[in-house]
């Protein structure tokens, strides 16, 4: 198995160096346009492999995607990261003429590929990848929801003071500070509903606080945070590559699944080494398909927007 991870930068490089640690493949290269940086990155990956008894062959490469060739799962985080007081849609116009090349010169050497987007603003850059790309749909998956879960997962674990790992939780909809969805009602904690613990309000702190998980972090770090991106991206890359079917909540094309079309937005789906295999019907009650429908409202007044730029 070979993975391409683009973009050297923080997210890009803690995702390789899962994706290394965790042997997810046989050989790994870490690309980036900075001269040197994925170069030095992987080499420093490299030397760790005799003290975390790994050995995955780690290869840097300064914007030459010719050492990318043939990779089986791609993943793009390249592009600039959100400041302090940023929105991840503040980046649109940066990223979008990014993500879209990248893809391109990609395909241009493993034109098999799954790939993996990170780049923000992450359900329209999936979209754009998607569309500019000619792919089968299940090939282009969006990492958004399995970062946000987690970060819901944690959120709940500090209110019931509990392994984050006893608990069930998943975040859908957009991967946006106020579009996603955390799905209080169907979150649980050993099996048993959350709100068999939890009040109302403890649990809508805790929707709102993973809704601005991401921001939090921009915050207090000044830049995006990347351990927990880079460790969803390794989780994603996972399921596809071990072909272990688990249900991942995703970005991905919705042509009337959860009552929506033409449009990229996290929903749970089946991943396995195809790619996306299936979406799982969560059947939402009304208020929660009512957020939904909001939320994709709103990434696609955002997809609107790449007809406005010049890609
Ligand atoms: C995050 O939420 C980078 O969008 C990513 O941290």
């Amino acid at each position: 198995m070979k993975i391409t991870v683009v973009g050297a930068g923080a997210v890009g490089a803690t995702c390789a160096d899962n994706i290394a640690r965790r042997e997810l493949a046989e050989e790994v290269v870490l690309l980036d346009i900075k001269e040197g940086l994925s170069e030095g990155k992987g080499l420093d990956m490299l030397q760790a492999s005799t003290l975390l008894d790994c050995d995955v062959k780690i290869t840097g490469s300064s914007n030459n995607y010719e050492l990318t060739a043939n990779s089986d799962v791609v993943v793009i985080t390249s592009g600039i990261p959100r400041k302090p007081g940023m929105t991840r849609e503040d980046l649109i116009g940066t990223n979008a003429n990014i993500v879209k090349g990248v893809t391109e010169n990609i395909l241009k050497h493993s034109p098999d590929a799954i790939f993996v987007i990170i780049s923000n603003p992450m359900d329209t850059m999936t979209y754009l990848a998607l569309k500019s790309s000619g792919l089968p749909k299940n090939r282009i998956i969006g990492l958004g929801g399995i970062l946000d879960s987690a970060r819901f997962k944690t959120y709940l674990s500090l209110a019931l003071k509990c392994s984050p790992n006893d608990l069930q939780g998943v975040v859908i909809g957009g991967h946006g500070d106020t579009t996603m969805i955390p799905l209080t009602r169907l979150a649980t904690y050993s099996g048993v509903p959350v709100s068999q613990f939890l009040d109302a309000e403890t649990l809508q702190k805790v929707a709102a606080d993973t809704m601005v998980g991401g921001a939090t972090l921009t915050k207090l770090i000044g830049t995006s945070a990347w351990y927990a991106p880079g460790a969803a991206g390794a989780a994603l890359v996972e399921s596809i590559v071990r072909d272990q079917k688990r249900v991942i909540p995703c970005c991905v094309l919705l042509e009337g699944e959860y009552g929506q079309s033409d449009i990229c937005l996290g929903v749970p789906v089946v991943i396995g080494r195809s790619g996306w295999e299936s979406i799982v019907d969560f059947d939402l009650n009304e208020d929660e398909q009512a957020a939904f429908n909001k939320s994709a409202d709103a990434v696609r007044n955002m997809n609107d927007i790449l007809k406005t730029l010049d890609l």
